[in-house]
């Protein structure tokens, strides 16, 4: 299959954690990531019969679900046989509330193409507590039973989480070893989630369920997006910094061989 004719990044890295794109501005790196994961489902649709994908929530990835609703209007690309694992969900929180990621993801992107609703799945907030750890344990089951990841596209935060996997002083090995589950939120990331709430810490969700580090990892390929000035440290450390579950994104450079990173020249300002 013909890969789309695509704009030129500005600069291009090798680093322990991939390949790195970087581009002048968001927009444009968004627009190019959603040309690129087009055309991975394309390929994958057509030679597998079907299409696994993770997909990230939060500011991010808004402009890259634009980019991909676009190309489905256009007729360049159905999600008639791709199947959807969102990354995390708030806990507690009703999938009904505006501010759940099931809600977001409706919003942003299922409500605009052609995915089956009982193909595009979030982990359920509103699960009763008992039950959490059993609907996590499905969840991977699920995911299993699909095949794997083909593709896990990914945001990174400011305090270099990746899905709601919080720094840790666990071991890398422990890190990586995690599946999905229920965590507890950092303060930079109930902090950056503020906004989203009213602007008031406190009325964010204590708790997330989280695929694992280990989950994300074991997709077969990743595409990692990091937009804004706020995320230059984090990246820098992910992309070449130690390995360790204190930046949970450096444990990218475990599979740095199937990450690609598309980032502006804001996020990129600390590469050498
Ligand atoms: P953001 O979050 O896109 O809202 O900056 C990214 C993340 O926390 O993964």
């Amino acid at each position: 299959m013909q890969e789309p004719k695509l704009a030129v990044p500005s600069r291009r890295l090798e680093t322990p954690a991939g390949e790195v794109l970087i581009f002048s501005n968001a927009e444009q790196a968004s627009a190019i990531a959603a040309a690129r994961v087009a055309a991975i489902i394309r390929l994958l649709t057509s030679t597998n019969g079907k299409a696994v994908v993770g997909l990230p929530t939060g500011g991010t990835p808004v402009e890259f679900y634009k980019g991909l609703v676009a190309k489905h209007r256009a007729g360049e690309l159905s999600f008639r046989d791709v199947t959807t694992y969102n990354l995390d969900e708030y806990y507690p929180i009703s999938p009904c509330d505006p501010q759940s990621y099931r809600s977001y993801m409706h919003r942003h992107l299922f409500a605009n193409l052609d995915i089956a609703p009982n193909h595009a799945h979030v982990l359920d907030g509103s699960v009763p507590e008992p039950f959490v750890a059993e609907h996590c344990r499905m969840y991977e089951h699920w995911i299993e039973a699909d095949g794997g990841l083909d593709l896990q596209v990914l945001g990174i935060g400011r305090n270099g989480h990746i899905g709601f996997n919080e720094p840790s002083d666990v071991s890398s090995d422990e890190a990586r070893a995690t599946r999905t589950r229920l965590v507890s939120l950092h303060p930079v990331t109930r902090a950056d989630a503020a906004l989203d709430f009213g602007g008031e810490e406190r009325n964010v969700p204590p708790h997330a369920l989280t695929m694992g580090i280990g989950t994300i990892l074991a997709a077969r390929s990743i595409v990692v997006l990091a937009f804004g000035s706020n995320k230059a440290q984090a990246l820098a450390g992910a992309l070449s910094g130690s390995v360790s579950a204190t930046l949970p994104a450096s444990l990218l450079q475990t599979v740095g061989g199937r990450v690609t990173w598309f980032v502006d020249e804001s996020a990129a300002a600390d590469l050498k």
